[in-house]
């Protein structure tokens, strides 16, 4: 197994706008991830992955890029991401970035002058087309068609809302541009990037009808726009333009993969470093997009999917590991249910959350931590639209309304699934405002913030965040099984229990054991050394382990 940085570095994901407001606009800057940055190394962070800060109209927070060489001014300007690149450095934490390439904001300049001049060579920048009716039943990620109009008989394709229209990159001057764009952000010294939604790039299936999948006569662009064929081609060329020859990383979002072709994405010669995988992070969702629709799950069913994921990546080469991300809800509610911890109950909290580190810092991949998964946070109750910012959120809630769901239904599947649930400030004390901000801050600040928050835990020692600095150094200390060691699932009959082998190529063994039911039960399993354990020291009864209620231990052999 070849080495890399990458693979043994721990990465952590900021939403630059809720991590830290230096200058009380109450919204988080690149002032106030610099200020944070001793936190990070405290926790044992080896990369930020920074999502985007770049200047923007932020109908989409950021992923609506107006200019990839600005710095919206409500982060900072140049300087800021300057200083912060050189502290970040000097600390020893690496700096990778998102980088928006499927689209731009319709206020790129690009944009404005196709608009402006149907002569203009920006219009090949994009997906104009001439046509009397609307050109494809495509459904955009965010709700409506995938074309807006813009003149008599012409439009333009849009993914995901209509203010992010779609680049075209069959057009050689408009990739020359991004291969300029990635080359100016590395020169200037990130070690990588997160590549936003770059599997909708290439445009193929979308562009013509598709047979109806609702009232509306349109049909998900997610199932007809991913992955085309011919895709490759963009992607090769943007690595040799940009990534050979330097030590850099990539990690793609990359749904609509199938797993038997994930050598031409991450074996050797891939397009990327690694790529996240969506399988189990989508459990709870129903095929088709619309959070009112959701699936019905299992523990089994989540073993599955992640032993399926994990074997079909270490097969092929390297994957990304992750439980949350900044379009997700809380994996403690999105995995516990309605187990999950209510306010004020911090000993199951406690145990849920460390239950879940310790299966993902097992798992065979990069790890990345969401901001805030290291406290336990949970979703966010989100009384009503008016107290939701995220675009996405508020279409799920007219498209469940239009299903026929009564208010109280709509807003209790945005509830479950709003991307706004893990972009809410990060809770830094139990003072005003979180410690997040002397000002309101954008979005409403999780209530359970005085109980549950980054001073408190850091004060606690058998808090949540000091069990996951554990786990990191753990995972450090034990490279050669956790890191690079073969994954095996361990089968036991136990449902609710997911257990595997990290097996290095040296040196013993390391046995994962996580039960997520809140039931005690007993399993095979030969006895080690517990490295960790949510409840201290591992229990044996004889020749068999037990596991409490949400229980997790780590045993070398
Ligand atoms: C990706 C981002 C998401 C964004 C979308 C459009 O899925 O993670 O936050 O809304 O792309 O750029
Ligand atoms: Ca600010």
């Amino acid at each position: 197994m070849e080495r890399a940085w990458w693979k043994e570095a721990i990465g952590y994901e900021i939403y630059p706008k809720s991590f830290k407001d230096t200058n009380g606009d109450g919204i988080g800057d690149l002032k106030g991830i610099m200020e944070k940055l001793p936190y990070l190394k405290e926790l044992g962070i080896d990369f930020l992955w920074i999502c985007p800060f770049y200047r923007s109209p932020m109908h989409d927070n950021g992923y609506d890029v107006a200019d990839y060489y600005a710095i919206d001014p409500q982060f900072g300007d140049m300087e800021d991401m300057d200083a912060l690149l050189e502290k970040a450095k000097a600390m020893g934490i690496r700096v990778i970035i998102d980088m928006v390439l499927n689209h731009t904001s319709y206020q790129h300049k690009w944009f404005q002058e196709a608009l402006k001049d149907p002569q203009s060579k920006y219009r090949e920048y994009y997906i104009f087309k001439e046509s009397r009716e609307r050109p494809s039943n495509a459904r955009s990620c965010f709700g409506g068609s995938v074309w807006e109009p813009v003149e008599e008989g012409m439009w333009y394709y849009h993914t995901f809302d209509r203010s992010q229209p779609d680049l075209n990159w069959e057009c050689p001057a408009l990739r020359t541009e991004i291969y300029k764009i990635l080359n100016y952000w590395l020169d200037k010294g990130v070690s990588g990037f997160r590549m936003d939604a770059i599997t909708y790039i290439k445009k193929g299936a979308s562009l013509r009808d598709a047979e109806p999948q609702g009232e509306d006569g349109l049909h998900d662009v997610a199932d007809i726009g991913l992955n085309q064929p011919g895709i490759g081609e963009f992607l090769l060329e943007m690595r040799r333009e940009c990534l050979d020859g330097r030590d850099a990383m990539t990690v793609a979002e990359a749904p609509g993969v199938p797993y038997e072709q994930l050598d031409e994405y991450i074996g050797e010669d891939g397009y990327f470093s690694m790529v996240f995988d969506f399988s189990y992070a989508d459990i709870d969702l129903a095929p088709g997009g619309n959070w009112y629709n959701q699936a019905d799950w299992s523990f089994g069913e989540l073993k599955r999917l992640i032993f399926r994921s994990q074997e079909s990546v270490q097969q092929q080469g390297w994957g990304a590991v992750y439980l949350e991300n900044h379009d997700q809800s809380r994996s403690l509610n999105k995995y516990f249910r309605d187990k999950a911890a209510a306010a004020g109950d911090l000993r199951t909290r406690f145990l849920q959350s460390t239950a879940l580190g310790t299966l993902l810092f097992g798992l065979r991949g990069t790890v990345f931590l969401y901001q805030g998964e290291e406290l336990g946070m949970r979703n966010c109750p989100f009384a009503s639209c008016q107290e939701l910012d995220d675009v996405n959120s508020l279409d799920q809630y007219r498209r469940a309304i239009e299903a026929g769901c009564t208010e109280a239904e709509a807003m209790k599947f945005v509830n479950d699934r709003s991307r706004d649930n893990s972009r809410t400030p990060f809770p830094w004390t139990g003072e005003k405002n979180a410690g997040f901000s002397e000002h309101r801050p954008w979005l409403k600040v999780n209530p359970d913030y005085e109980e549950n928050n980054a001073e408190k835990q850091q004060k606690e020692t058998d808090s949540i965040l000091h069990y996951y600095q554990k786990l990191i150094r753990l995972r450090k200390e034990n490279k050669e099984s956790l890191v690079y060691g073969r994954i095996e699932e361990n089968e036991m009959g136990e449902e609710t229990v997911i257990s595997f082998f990290r097996r290095p190529e040296e040196g013993p063994d390391i046995a994962v054991y996580v039960n997520l039911g809140d039931q005690s039960c007993l399993v095979q399993a030969e006895k080690g050394r517990c490295l960790c354990g949510n409840y201290g020291e591992a229990r044996w009864e004889k020749e068999k382990l037990v596991l409490r209620p949400y229980e997790a231990v780590m045993v070398e052999m």
